[in-house]
């Protein structure tokens, strides 16, 4: 074990995919959490799990979709049954937005986005209020640096994570008197895989490089770089740890200084 913030507790994580997901779990574990996975896809929550596993950590995978009821009672039930109690809820999934200006997203579209970012994530807490509250536990909202801008195209995006937050903000008021905080990881850029794809097609369309790419876009940063998938776990490991127990309701923006709130 790294450290041991998170020493004894369960941490459960909605929306493993092979991006931040998979660090806030390996990071969590880390951290010396035993880790429920929960996502629709079991073959990458096993991938994720067995990576916890050899490393010596605890893990419980539970093929889960967020904008389902029974399903995700079904997850804080074998949770529960597995390991008896709920310290900590990520709540992370994610799925690309229509990335078109507002005017010409349908509306089905919206609704799907608000359906899982705003219900999904409210449905999560609900159904895992009553453990998190024997626990004193605490619930971690993935945002976004879409907070922070109104660049076009990121429209239906800002719609979702702005009431993603409204909601958190809400929940923190409304659970704290059961000792439950709520907060917010807000990260910007996040230099992963897919990123490092994306600038890859840029540096091709522009005839540069995929370092100059990188280096244009760090240049906005205080730190002159981008934050690593690992960097924004260990802020969500630390919001869900006893460090942070006087902290509710707040937003952590992991950008390397790109914006300043
Ligand atoms: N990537 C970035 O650059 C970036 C930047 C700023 C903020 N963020 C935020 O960071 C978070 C993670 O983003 P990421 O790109 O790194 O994603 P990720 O952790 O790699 O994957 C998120 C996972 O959410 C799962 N998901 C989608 N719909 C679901 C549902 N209905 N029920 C359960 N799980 C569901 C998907 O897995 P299944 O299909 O298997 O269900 C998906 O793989 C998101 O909240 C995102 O808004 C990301």
């Amino acid at each position: 074990m790294n450290n041991p913030m998170l020493a004894d507790k369960v941490v459960v994580v909605s929306g493993v995919g092979p991006g931040l997901g998979r660090s806030i779990c390996t990071e969590s574990a880390a951290a010396g959490a035993k880790v429920v996975l929960a996502a629709r896809t079991e073959s990458r929550l096993k991938e994720v799990a067995a990576e916890i596993e050899a490393a010596g950590g605890e893990t419980l995978c539970v093929p889960t979709d967020i904008t389902d009821d029974d399903a995700v009672q079904a997850l804080v039930a074998h949770t529960l049954d597995t390991f008896g109690r709920v310290d900590v809820l990520v709540n992370n999934a994610f799925s690309v937005p229509s990335m078109k200006s507002l005017a010409r997203t349908d509306f089905q579209q919206i609704s799907d986005s608000l359906d899982l970012t705003v219900l999904g994530n409210l449905r999560m807490t609900q159904a895992f209020t009553e453990a998190l509250a024997e626990t004193k536990g605490a619930v971690v909202m993935i945002n976004s640096a879409v907070l922070r801008h109104s660049e076009p195209r990121y429209g239906s995006y800002k719609v979702a994570k702005s009431a993603l937050l409204a909601m958190s903000q809400t929940l923190a008021t409304e659970l704290g008197p059961k000792g439950i905080r709520v907060n917010t990881v807000a990260p910007g850029y996040i230099w992963n895989d897919q990123l490092k794809w994306y600038f890859g097609e840029i540096a091709k369309k522009y005839g540069i490089t995929t370092e100059q790419v990188y280096e244009q876009t760090a240049a906005k940063s205080d730190l002159k770089r981008l934050p690593e998938p690992d960097e924004i776990a260990r802020a969500v490991v630390f919001l869900a740890s006893p460090w942070a127990n006087a902290i509710t309701g707040q937003t952590l923006d992991v950008n390397c200084g790109e914006y300043h709130v």
